[in-house]
């Protein structure tokens, strides 16, 4: 029942393609750094911490088949710019390389020691979840924007195992509708009552007293607490600060960049023009008419009420108290 998004087996760095998803479990088998890459780019894998798990083994795969370290590096640092886990993972793995580690243990380590991340993120923000809650969610950041479990689903989870009834308003989150396709699988799977609302669709619900506490994830947090998530999450915050909502990020400390004083100067992604121009075959725009995409905007700190972390629930004017485990979970 448990879902892993991602492992090693053998040599073969191996995902769920979520790509496919809620049509088709298909497993995707990345047999190079290559390949590993093109799963992250592509989107086959995606959400922070999974991408960074996804490129710890692909470090592991990487040193088995004798590839220089640096350079599988550099590639991976290239495939996202915007989630921090992605490169707070490859630094991992460097060191660990530095110290002479088995690698492919290195990458178990990370993985597990990730997972268990979001469990406790699930303990802390179950003080936030009265029996009858209502949440509203962006995106996917459940079990499969994870190793397993997630990080905004987190305390949704821990609710149903501590057997409070929960609601989630599941945004579809346009352009590739993680939240219709990922998160409303993985409710539907188990057992968590839900509601697909489409993107523009929060403000009423929120406006009608339907919605009691708002929760999502994070790709980067900078060291004043901005927090660029998926785009489409900043309104929601101010949405939510305009109807007297409480309004949570939930992240693990790999997904913090304290090199960051701001949000301003995170990277933001901007993806191909046909995420936006065509849903499968069918054209949603002219084919004269100019596109921008970009996938992630960045949610001023005065927004979050506060940041759930493994750590516990932090004020953005707590999380430096963060910095120490930032350091000593790189070293483990
Ligand atoms: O473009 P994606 O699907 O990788 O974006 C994912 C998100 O924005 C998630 O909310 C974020 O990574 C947190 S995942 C636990």
């Amino acid at each position: 029942m448990e879902l892993r998004t991602v492992w090693l087996e053998g040599n073969v760095v191996k995902l769920i393609d979520q790509r496919l998803l809620p049509g088709e479990y298909r497993v995707f088998e990345a047999r190079d750094h290559k390949e590993v890459g093109f799963a992250i780019a592509e989107m086959v894998v995606r959400g922070a911490p999974a991408i960074g798990a996804t490129a710890a083994y692909g470090m592991a795969q990487a040193s088995l088949q004798g590839r220089d370290l640096e350079e599988v590096a550099a590639y991976l640092r290239a495939t996202r710019p915007t989630g921090h886990d992605l490169f707070f993972a490859v630094d991992y793995m460097l060191e660990a390389a530095g110290k002479g580690r088995d690698l492919v243990e290195a990458a178990e380590a990370y993985a597990e020691d990730s997972l268990e991340r979001c469990r406790a993120m699930g303990q802390h923000g179950l003080s936030l979840m009265k029996d009858g809650v209502r949440v509203l969610t962006h995106c996917n950041a459940g079990a499969l924007a994870t190793v397993g479990y997630g990080t905004a689903l987190a305390p949704i989870r821990a609710a149903k195992e501590a057997g409070r009834h929960v609601f989630v308003f599941v945004d579809e989150t346009r352009p590739r509708l993680q939240g219709a396709k990922l998160t409303a699988w993985e409710l539907e799977r188990e057992g968590i009552e839900h509601a697909v609302i489409t993107d523009n669709a929060a403000g009423l619900f929120m406006a009608r007293g339907e919605v009691d506490l708002v929760i999502t994830g994070a790709d980067r947090i900078a060291a004043n607490g901005d927090v660029a998530n998926k785009i489409g999450t900043y309104e929601k915050a101010v949405l939510a600060k305009e109807n007297g909502i409480p309004f949570y990020v939930a992240a693990p400390v790999s997904t913090f960049d304290f090199g960051l004083a701001s949000g301003k100067d995170i990277p933001i992604e901007e993806r191909a023009e046909e995420e936006v121009r065509e849903i499968g075959r069918e054209a949603l725009t002219p084919s004269g008419s100019p596109v921008r995409n970009p996938a992630f905007d960045v949610t001023p700190a005065r927004y979050v009420t506060g940041y759930i972390t493994e750590c516990g629930i932090l004020r953005s004017e707590n999380l430096h108290t963060l910095q120490d485990e930032v350091v000593g979970g790189r070293g483990k």
